[in-house]
């Protein structure tokens, strides 16, 4: 079949009633992608002549998503089941002559099993072929009926199955070719005789037979790939095949991965060879990761650029953020809203970065929060050192420059700038810019009073002792003195 011959549509208009969400179905996301998106992805390598979407529940949100693949959305307002939906895409159809219907909920199809039923039905030289399974559990789907002749005389829904049909394993996948002058007519008789009231799409296939049309199922090879997802509990099981999918995919592309039933990585997720993950990871979202990285136990990356040998050490958050080559975070380090780390620049344990650069070799190693912040190279930022970025009413730059020595748990007061060179001494409050090369230092004097603690040790011990005669006192009481220092 060329692909001149034939046009693809997605069925995505429904509610999704039985996932009783606020979200239309197929706006539920598996492995990070939406189930919408899904079946776009399935059809696109087929290269038909144009992709059709019929939308209806928020529609707005569901051609958001297809638009950018060059999905033309076309809207089904209301629902009134999918022969409905499939009538409203005739316009869009124009004088096609085939049409792959997929419904948006099936996001396990493959595009070779997609171009599998379209080879089908053309050589089949069928009204309509219909992609189907044998299923262990088939409750839920419509069953085909086969004719002696192996070919198909209806597809019964769930609902109407007689008793001596709930054998039938062989299931409706949703999926089909049909030719499409000899569908339109169909699709003009259906009744909305079920219970739901609705517009079968499915009750076309015996209306074809009663035309003498020949109508075929073409059994998938991987009964898993037709599997639809009208529940929780259907969506997670769909969620959980196509990670596996994916972590397979990059084990056989060079990835290490242990203990992989542990690790989440999502459909859209890039990783390069020699790439370590370890257990409990999650690589979410667009994260892209480089050659030979270390990603240990549970750490979190999502949305995430990581150039190549980066090692995130145990537990650490990492999202909408920059990592080049070299750099290490962790443990427990939090870098988010466009933290960036230039090459080698290190952040180490219960460190935040946020919307912050840190150029090349900076040293972040312990208990610091760092917002709005650009560090020069070589910098090294001391324990516990603090931006007070926010005023309470907007958040305020710190600009700190080249092999600065930032003490231990020093507050930047932003806005603030510290130039090359300078060094800070621990314990600061800095609240006027630091020259280059300067000191800066903020804090109180040290007072130190020899004895007192010995002092204050036997003063309270005699306090304790229940003894009448005491001792006279051989070192002033400590009060007293501090009293005349003042
Ligand atoms: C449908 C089939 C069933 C098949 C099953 C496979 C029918 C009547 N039944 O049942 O034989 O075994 O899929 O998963 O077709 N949609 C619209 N507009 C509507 C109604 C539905 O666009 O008015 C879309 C939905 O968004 C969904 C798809 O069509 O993506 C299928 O609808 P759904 O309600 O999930 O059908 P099932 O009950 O699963
Ligand atoms: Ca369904």
């Amino acid at each position: 079949m060329a692909s001149s011959d034939f046009i693809v549509v997605i069925l995505a208009a429904g509610k999704g009633t039985r996932l009783r969400s606020d979200r239309a179905k197929v706006l539920h996301r598996a492995a990070g992608r939406s189930l919408v998106e899904h079946a776009v992805r399935a059809c696109r390598p087929l290269g038909a002549r144009a992709v059709v979407a019929v939308v209806g529940h928020q529609a707005a949100q569901v051609t958001a998503i297809v638009e950018p693949f060059g999905v033309r959305s076309v809207v089904q307002q209301p629902q009134r089941g999918t022969g409905h939906a499939m009538l409203v895409a005739r316009k869009a159809a124009g004088r096609t002559r085939y049409a792959l219907v997929l419904p948006g909920d099936a996001p396990l199809v493959r595009a070779e099993t997609l171009r599998g039923l379209v080879r089908a039905h053309a050589d089949g030289n069928a009204a309509a072929t219909i992609l189907s399974a044998n299923l262990a559990d088939p409750t839920g789907y419509g069953r085909i009926m086969r004719k002696s002749d192996g070919s198909v005389a209806a597809i019964v829904e769930q609902s109407a199955l007689l008793d001596d049909q709930r054998g039938i394993t062989e299931i409706n996948s949703s999926i089909y070719c049909f030719t499409l002058e000899k569908l339109w007519p169909c699709l003009g008789q259906l009744r909305p005789a079920n219970v739901h009231r609705e517009l079968y799409l499915t009750d076309a296939i015996a209306l074809l037979n009663q035309k003498g049309e020949t109508v075929l199922a073409h059994v998938a090879g991987d009964s898993q790939e037709v599997l639809g997802c009208n529940t929780r509990a259907e969506i997670a099981a769909a969620d959980e095949i196509l990670l596996r999918r994916k972590r397979d995919a990059l084990m056989d592309a060079g990835v290490t991965i242990y203990q992989p039933d542990s690790v989440r990585i999502e459909a859209d997720v890039e990783i390069d060879c020699d790439t370590v993950i370890e257990p409990a990871v999650q690589v979410l979202g667009k994260t892209r990761i480089g050659a030979n990285c270390l990603i240990r136990t549970g750490s979190v990356i999502a949305d995430s650029v990581l150039g190549d040998g980066v090692t995130v050490k145990p537990y650490s958050i990492i999202t909408a953020s920059r990592l080049a080559k070299g750099a290490t975070v962790g443990p427990f380090a939090h870098l988010r809203d466009g933290a960036e780390l230039k090459p080698g620049a290190r952040v180490g344990n219960y460190v935040e970065v946020k919307k912050s650069t840190l150029a090349e070799g900076v040293k972040a190693m312990h208990l610091s929060y760092i917002g709005d912040a650009k560090i020069g190279a070589d910098t090294n930022v001391g324990a516990g050192t603090i931006t007070c970025n926010y005023d309470g009413v907007r958040k305020n730059p710190t600009t700190i420059g080249k092999r600065v020595f930032v003490g231990s748990n020093t507050a930047l007061v932003a806005p603030v700038k510290v130039g090359d060179g300078a060094y800070i001494a621990a314990g600061s409050t800095i609240t006027e810019n630091v020259p280059a090369d300067a000191l800066g230092i903020a804090r109180g004097h040290q007072e130190t009073k020899p004895g007192w603690a010995r002092a204050r040790r036997r003063e309270l011990a005699a306090a304790a002792k229940p003894s009448r005669k005491r001792k006279p006192r051989r070192t002033p009481r400590p009060a007293k003195r501090s009293k005349k220092r003042r």
